[in-house]
């Protein structure tokens, strides 16, 4: 059995981090098969494809409900805890909640990793949790094939400010909060591929909590927000667009890329995910000839623990990401806007107005 300094746990899954998740066209249409969601109480569910639940329970607090697990998306255990948590965490965020609690969802091949593996892996989850400012109060174990880890989180919400991606209005700026590619360098990397050794970088993005930017984004007051995760940039954006019955234009040459993953895209490296996303997508983003395959596959990185994504008035664009920069989030950057439109439809353009 292999101990936790020697273990690579990219080698132990065939699929890596959000990039397992299935496919957003997979999804929705079982999700319309379901019985409806009846109960009064919940202000959010699964319709409007948002990042958590969110369930009233008096006219001044609301639960904000979501979980997220996966497949090794970094080699070090304790990373991977990290990575994991402060992915699930990032839902409660991205309505515009406070995280209150958590519990441990774990899948592991207790044959082939030592028990040691597991503990580093819980001690990166509580590290982070703890940054966030909760405890991790509980949890389940099974057996499998792949270890898997991620967390159920609670958060709490005032139920008149909940923060869905449904809010968005035409001439709203979008704002992106860290840079994609995220999954085209972990693939990278777990097929030995990284030789710019950018995942030094992915592992700071990926375990940087939204926390921050969030409290920038709820303090200044936004239209809509979700975060960027399994779907990529444009997928989740497809669901904001698609929940707010507006459409979208998106500037290549303004969302923070990054520069390894250009690199790595270009010579053919990205995730299935990734490109099952940039398929799943052409129904409804209109991409300006003169972007190649791999500059439209970056704007589809199927990213894990990727930033957030704001939909925010035009006047307030520019305070909120000179706040955010304050505030740490350095790669905030206004990415695109909100049009009018009766049809879900994404522009992209190469270049933005300068
Ligand atoms: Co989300
Ligand atoms: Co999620």
């Amino acid at each position: 059995m292999e101990s936790p300094s020697e273990v690579r746990l990219t080698k132990s899954a065939k699929r890596a981090g959000c990039a397992a998740k299935q496919p957003p066209g997979y999804l929705l249409p079982l999700l319309g098969m379901l019985p409806e969601i009846s109960d009064p109480n919940v202000l959010i569910g699964s319709a409007t494809a948002d990042d958590a639940a969110v369930y009233r329970i008096n006219d001044d607090l609301a639960l904000v409900l979501t979980t997220d697990f996966f497949t090794p998306v970094v080699d070090r255990p304790y990373d991977f805890g990290a990575v994991a948590a402060a992915n699930a965490l990032s839902d409660v965020y991205a309505m515009g909640g406070r995280p209150l609690t958590a519990l441990n969802l774990v899948g592991f091949p207790d044959a082939t990793l030592g028990v040691e593996v597991l503990a580093e892996i819980l001690r990166g989850a509580t590290d982070k949790t703890r940054e966030a400012g909760i405890d991790i109060v509980g949890g389940h174990t099974i057996k499998s094939e792949e270890p898997i880890f991620g967390l159920a989180v609670v958060g709490t919400i005032h139920p008149q400010k909940v923060l869905s991606n449904a809010g968005a209005q035409p001439g709203d700026a979008l704002i992106l909060t860290k840079p994609l590619g995220l999954g085209i360098v972990t693939t990278a990397a777990k097929n030995d591929e990284d030789r710019l050794a950018a995942i030094g970088d992915a592992i700071r993005i990926m375990t940087t909590l939204n926390r921050a930017a969030a409290e920038v984004m709820v303090e200044v007051g936004v239209n809509a927000l979700t975060d960027v995760t399994g779907f990529g940039l444009l997928g989740h954006l497809r669901n904001m667009v698609s929940a707010s019955r507006v459409a979208a234009r998106v500037w290549a040459d303004k969302v923070p890329v990054l520069a390894a993953a250009r690199e790595y895209v270009r010579t053919g490296i990205a995730p299935g995910g990734t490109h099952a996303n940039r398929r799943f997508l052409t129904q409804w983003v209109d991409f300006d000839p003169s972007l190649t395959e791999p500059e439209q596959l970056l704007l589809c990185d199927a990213q894990t623990s990727g930033g957030l994504l704001a939909s925010v008035p035009a006047e307030k664009a520019d305070h909120i990401v000179a706040r955010l920069h304050q505030a740490g989030v350095r790669d905030a950057a206004i990415v695109g806007r909100i049009e009018a439109g009766a049809k879900v439809r994404i522009k992209v353009e190469s270049s933005g107005p300068t």
